[in-house]
């Protein structure tokens, strides 16, 4: 990603909307700092930077993202099919009698799925159960599902933050923060709470993110979900994703990443008193695969408390869409904000609305770079065809069925 021009006209804008938006945590330095120091400027923003990409450079052909012709357009995905034709369903139950199909652990049933696993395996998590566990799941394991049921639902939660010190005692970093890491394609979940229940940081703090789900493979869909944390609640990371009926909380920048996303029917909710950023999408020119990606919200509802942002720039050509979206109050009327970026009007960002509703979707008193999308405009990210919904996207598995 390319260095933020940290010139004086940039300091300026730092300033400007410091009135307004929170520093972001990495951003360590105050405003005033900021002039008196120049050459140091960059500083935070880099760290920012180096704490949640360095994986990029260690592991670049692994962020490449899939292509439409890659991905096969609209044909039925083949790996999924017979992948579907051959599903088998776990119990995990903490009181369970353990056996080949009941684990009293997500963790130990992950750990007997075997790499390169080519079957669907639903994990039926014991409704109304909270399991307290990190879980990390490997590329190496598709086709998993958490399911449990929407009305009583399973949680799986853990409390770890940026700043927790890991084994090497150095903090874990916003990636290892995360409650629930899923990498490998074709991840199922349906009913089921994602949670990180650290205490909410206040704004700027060092180290406050603190992730309960982060999406890292393709071809997710997460059904009637709750993503429930903070500063940085979503890492929707990268690859394809189908969001539906799921209730996000969080704070700052709690929708993040690089994925190509779809959200639909979602309740999208603010906990903070004071500033609230909604998303923070990075698309820019130098990631590979970055360009692919965006956030598409479609009929959700927005609200909770303090100021709402749409979304602010991370990375040049961030994009986010809002379509058929109620948006409360709270929501601010510029909507949006540049972030580092010096000149968000011809940067690349694309940010835009179509059809919102409520008080705070005022389109007309939006920064003038946010654009109020013609239905030409808003139809490409308008269905599930925005993420090639139609050869991989299934129901979720009944709640009844077993
Ligand atoms: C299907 O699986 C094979 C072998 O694992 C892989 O090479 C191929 O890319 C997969 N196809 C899709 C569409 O993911
Ligand atoms: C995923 O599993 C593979 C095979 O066991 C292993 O080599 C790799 O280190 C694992 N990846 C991570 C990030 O743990
Ligand atoms: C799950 O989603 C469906 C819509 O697909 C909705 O009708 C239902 O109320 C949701 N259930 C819960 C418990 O949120
Ligand atoms: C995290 O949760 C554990 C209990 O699971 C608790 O002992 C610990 O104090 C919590 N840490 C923080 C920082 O809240
Ligand atoms: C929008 O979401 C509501 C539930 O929040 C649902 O009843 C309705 O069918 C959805 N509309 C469309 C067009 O998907």
């Amino acid at each position: 990603m390319d260095r933020p021009n940290v010139g004086v006209a940039v300091v300026g804008l730092l300033v400007a909307v410091a009135a307004t938006l929170p520093a972001p945590s990495w951003q360590q330095q105050a405003p005033n700092k900021l002039i008196s120091c120049p050459s140091g400027s960059g500083k935070g923003f880099d760290k920012w930077v180096v704490m949640n990409q360095e994986e990029y450079v260690e592991k670049k052909a692994l962020h490449t993202m899939a292509t439409a012709d890659e991905i096969g357009g609209n044909k039925l995905d083949a790996n999924l099919t017979s992948a579907e034709d051959g599903k088998v369903t776990w119990v995990i139950d903490p009181k369970g009698k353990e056996s080949d199909t009941t684990f009293t652990t997500i963790t130990a049933a992950l750990e007997k799925v075997p790499e390169g696993n080519n079957k669907r395996v639903i994990l039926d998590l014991k409704p109304g159960t909270e399991f307290r566990e990190k879980i990390f799941l490997n590329l190496s394991k598709p086709f998993i599902t958490f399911k449990s049921d929407p009305m009583n639902p399973a949680v799986i939660a853990w409390n770890d933050t940026a700043a927790t010190r890991g084994k090497d005692g150095k903090p874990v970093g916003t990636v290892g923060s995360t409650t629930v890491a899923i990498e490998s394609d074709y991840f199922m979940a349906h009913g089921v709470v994602f949670k990180n229940d650290a205490p909410l940081a206040k704004p700027g703090a060092e180290g406050g993110q603190a992730v309960a789900l982060r999406l890292f493979g393709t071809k997710a869909a997460i059904y009637n979900c709750t993503i429930d944390g903070g500063q940085d609640t979503l890492y929707d990371h990268k690859g394809l994703h189908y969001i539906k009926d799921s209730l996000i909380r969080g704070s700052v920048d709690f929708i993040f990443g690089f994925g190509r996303s779809y959200y639909d029917g979602c309740t999208i909710l603010s906990v903070t008193k004071e500033v609230s950023v909604l998303t923070a999408q990075q698309r820019s020119k130098t990631i590979e695969g970055a360009l692919e990606s965006g956030f598409s919200f479609m009929n959700c509802s927005i609200g909770g408390e303090g100021q709402i942002y749409l979304g602010r720039a991370w990375g040049e050509s961030s994009r986010v869409v809002y379509l058929y979206t109620d948006m409360s109050k709270e929501v601010v009327p510029v909507g949006w904000d540049g972030w580092n970026i010096a000149k968000p009007e011809s940067s690349g960002i694309y940010y835009g609305e179509f059809k919102c509703t409520g008080p705070g979707s005022d389109a007309k008193k939006r920064v003038g770079w946010a654009l109020d999308l013609t239905e030409d405009q808003a139809k490409p990210f308008m269905g599930t065809h925005y993420i090639y919904g139609d050869s991989w996207i299934l129901p979720p598995p009944d709640a009844d069925a077993e």
